[in-house]
């Protein structure tokens, strides 16, 4: 049994509170990887520093004229790392924190990778397959620096650009554009176990530290649907086929209507997300599946 659970408290006050616990039978505990103490100061994501040195391994392919071309295993740590990436999805959450949604930053970026890994390596999918849904789920909302509307098809191209540069394999480019194009309701297809994963790691991402209004008098419907989950868990469990978003919700803040009112698009789509990974979906709320 698999479990990737968030708790946290708001980011403007504790930044380093919120790092996402997972627990699988193969790596136990596992954290990511801590902010650097220039991010811990600053309480974000410090987009200043310079590149460091690309780590990724070399590997080789023929190509259609038979000749030798060098490539490279990209992994998730070479990703985060990259300045443009840094970069791009710390302004793409500028401007949602300027249009008052709800955070897109680093934080939701490397839960998401998080997750979507686990899922797949729960599921038993490959090491590597595992690894490109992180990559998928870090960069799913990085389109996010172009707009929100659009930011799915953005995101895709900004992705494939980067990844061309840093000289990734085109099968696993595609891979990941394809999962970054279809993340979103109303036009996402879990084309994909790769797009599976990141589409249900993403709709899991649902917590109170992901609200940036500061002034909860002006808190709209998502702001206080996500301000009202005190505790989020996915559960994947091998056995049953079962994948189960498990929230803790404060009802007198959000009710579980208004939890619908948002969520019912996104649980259909996060159905069948499942469905191609040879699971169901269920969703429970202060321990009633809903
Ligand atoms: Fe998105
Ligand atoms: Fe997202």
């Amino acid at each position: 049994m698999s479990t990737a659970t968030t708790e946290a408290k708001p980011a403007a006050t504790e930044p380093n509170a919120d790092r996402l616990t997972i627990e699988t039978p193969q790596t136990g505990l596992v954290t990511p990887p801590a902010p650097s103490a220039a991010e811990a100061r600053a309480g974000k994501e410090d987009t200043s520093l310079p590149p460091v040195p690309f780590l990724g391994l070399p590997t080789f392919q023929q190509d259609s004229n038979g000749a030798k071309e060098e490539r490279t295993a990209l992994t998730l740590r070479e990703i985060r790392r990259d300045n443009r990436v840094r970069v791009y999805i710390a302004k793409g959450n500028e401007q949602m924190q300027a249009i008052g949604y709800t955070e897109h930053g680093h934080r939701h970026a490397g839960i998401v990778a998080t997750i979507a890994r686990s899922i797949l390596t729960s599921l038993g999918h490959g090491e590597r397959t595992a690894e490109l849904a992180a990559i998928a789920g870090y960069l799913h909302d990085i389109g996010c620096v172009v707009n929100r509307r659009g930011h799915v098809e953005a995101g895709a191209l900004i992705s494939f650009s980067i990844l061309s540069d840093l000289r990734m394999e085109p099968l696993e480019i595609a891979e990941i554009v394809g999962a970054v194009g279809n993340h979103e309701e109303p036009d996402g297809v879990p084309i994909n176990p790769v797009a599976a994963a990141v589409i249900i790691a993403d709709k899991s991402d649902v917590h109170y530290s992901r609200v940036q209004n500061t002034s909860p008098q002006d808190y709209d419907i998502h702001d206080r649907v996500n301000g009202s989950v005190k505790k989020s868990f996915l559960r994947v469990d091998p056995e049953t086929k079962r994948i189960r978003l498990e929230l803790e919700i404060d009802i007198g803040i959000a009710s579980v209507m208004e939890y619908f009112e948002i969520f019912i698009t996104r649980m259909a789509l996060c159905r069948k997300a499942a469905a191609k990974l040879g699971c169901t979906y269920l969703v429970s709320i202060n321990g009633h599946d809903v």
